[in-house]
């Protein structure tokens, strides 16, 4: 690396520290050691960066610039035949075949069953809610609309089970072998495969349907063979199981959590939502969702491994070296001025300088199911407001504590209190 880099010197101190608080530990190294700095990790060395332009640059790099990084860690819950272990035209290739269901034509069809499920939902709901549990449901109900066209409870009791016993100590680290709580998750994990692998069976057996999973076993390549192979679509729908509804009820659970401890948003926000009911790109709702996901951010790192060697600001970081535009040292950059407020009306005036904010990553990896996230994020923010409010019951978390591989709010109870009717 040309310019020296500083950063702390002992990978399983720093490894330590990321696992048990990594929200003060960036803060206080991007402090002791400007950014970028560099963090000796027991998955190797990564360099950490929230600067804009050094951001932009990460993202706006050719994708041959990066490999995946450390594919080996999430192996174990997204196996090594996902989007995230490909490369170069398999990536874009593999992207291109699961995108459909995802893009911008298919959200009013998203929008319709958000909206039904949401008022099923709320139908049911008592006065107090524990939100993640609440959003947790919802936003699997959906990804398993998207994946095989229905709910599927046997499925959904599979999957939690394989994910609550996910440890960050072998996602850290591949000597998972001799890890009793890898062993755990191993036996858990098993029992999701054989379920995943009768869908996959059952799906192919069936004509296309319009779902993703049958969109998958059923796509071919140039030369009329199957696209993907089984155990490919097995890992696809893993990672998009477990990307696509973690992430969205989590961060579902902090725009609860924040309009409760805002009262006078979200009053103003019901007051928008009647005089104008559907959800908008724009206006309070929006900025409602994006300061959420600026605040209270469920994606710590974006994560590559440099693959050819990168010119980073003052640096030119050598290949196999880790980097990670990080969305935390970002969203809470001196330039937002007191970071740790909630306020959207930030979102409202004035532009983003580019890099500062990105939630779902960038460039080519750019998170697939950002537009379903966003209109899973205000549809059901709208729903909900529409038919009462939000409100604290006791001291609100302000902190989010470590899911595994992802950020939210510890448990809590939240009250809703609905409208009087007429
Ligand atoms: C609030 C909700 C969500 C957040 C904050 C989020 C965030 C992210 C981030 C930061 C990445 C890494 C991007 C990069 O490397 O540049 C990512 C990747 C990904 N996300 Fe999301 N995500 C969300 C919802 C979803 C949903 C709803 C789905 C699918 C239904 C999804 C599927 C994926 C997939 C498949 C990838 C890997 C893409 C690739 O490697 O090409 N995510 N997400």
């Amino acid at each position: 690396m040309s310019a020296a880099l500083q950063g702390p010197r002992s990978a399983l101190i720093s490894t330590a520290q990321l696992v048990r608080e990594p929200s003060s530990s960036l803060l206080k190294w991007r402090a002791q050691y400007g950014d970028p700095f560099l963090l000796p990790t027991l998955n190797g060395p990564v360099v950490f960066t929230g600067r804009p332009e050094l951001v932009r640059q990460i993202f706006n790099a050719p994708a041959h610039f990066f490999a995946p990084f450390e594919p080996d860690a999430m192996a174990p819950v997204v196996g090594t035949g996902s989007l995230l272990s490909a490369t170069g035209t398999a990536h874009r290739q593999q992207r291109r075949a699961i995108a459909p269901g995802l893009v911008g034509n298919a959200m009013p069809f998203w929008t319709r069953q958000i909206r039904a499920l949401t008022q099923a939902q709320i139908a049911q709901a008592g006065a107090q809610i524990d939100p993640r549990a609440t959003f947790m449901d919802a936003a699997l109900e959906v990804v398993e609309r998207l994946i095989f066209g229905a709910p599927d409870p046997e499925f959904s009791r599979l999957l939690r089970a394989m994910l609550s016993r996910i440890h960050p100590s072998f996602l850290f680290s591949t000597k998972r072998r001799l890890n009793p709580l890898y062993l755990h998750y191993a036996r858990a994990s098993k029992a999701l495969d054989a379920a995943l692998f009768a869908r996959i069976k059952a799906a192919k057996a069936r004509a296309q349907e319009p779902a993703m999973l049958s969109a998958m076993v059923h796509a071919k390549d140039p030369d009329g063979q199957d696209f993907f192979e089984a155990q490919q679509i097995r890992d696809q729908l893993r990672l998009l199981l477990i990307a696509g509804h973690e992430t969205t009820a989590t961060a579902q659970a902090w725009v609860a959590i924040h309009l409760a401890a805002h009262p006078q948003v979200q009053d103003q926000l019901r007051a928008e939502l009647q005089a104008a009911p559907k959800p908008a790109s724009k206006g309070l709702l929006a900025a409602v969702v994006d300061e959420t996901l600026r605040r209270s951010p469920v994606v710590r790192e974006v994560l590559r491994e440099v693959a050819q060697p990168l010119v980073l600001g003052a640096h030119t970081l050598p290949v196999g070296t880790g980097v990670a535009a990080s969305v935390w040292l970002a969203h809470n950059a001196a330039c937002w001025g007191d970071p740790r407020a909630w306020r959207p009306e930030r979102f409202l005036k004035g532009t983003l300088t580019p890099g500062s904010y990105f939630p779902f990553g960038g460039g080519a990896r750019r998170c697939i199911g950002a537009a379903l996230a966003l209109t899973q994020l205000r549809v059901t923010t709208a729903e909900w407001l529409k038919q009462g409010r939000f409100v604290a019951l006791e001291p609100l978390p302000v902190d989010a504590e470590r899911h595994g591989v992802i950020f939210g709010p510890p448990a809590c109870a939240l009250g809703f209190e609905r409208d009087r009717l007429g």
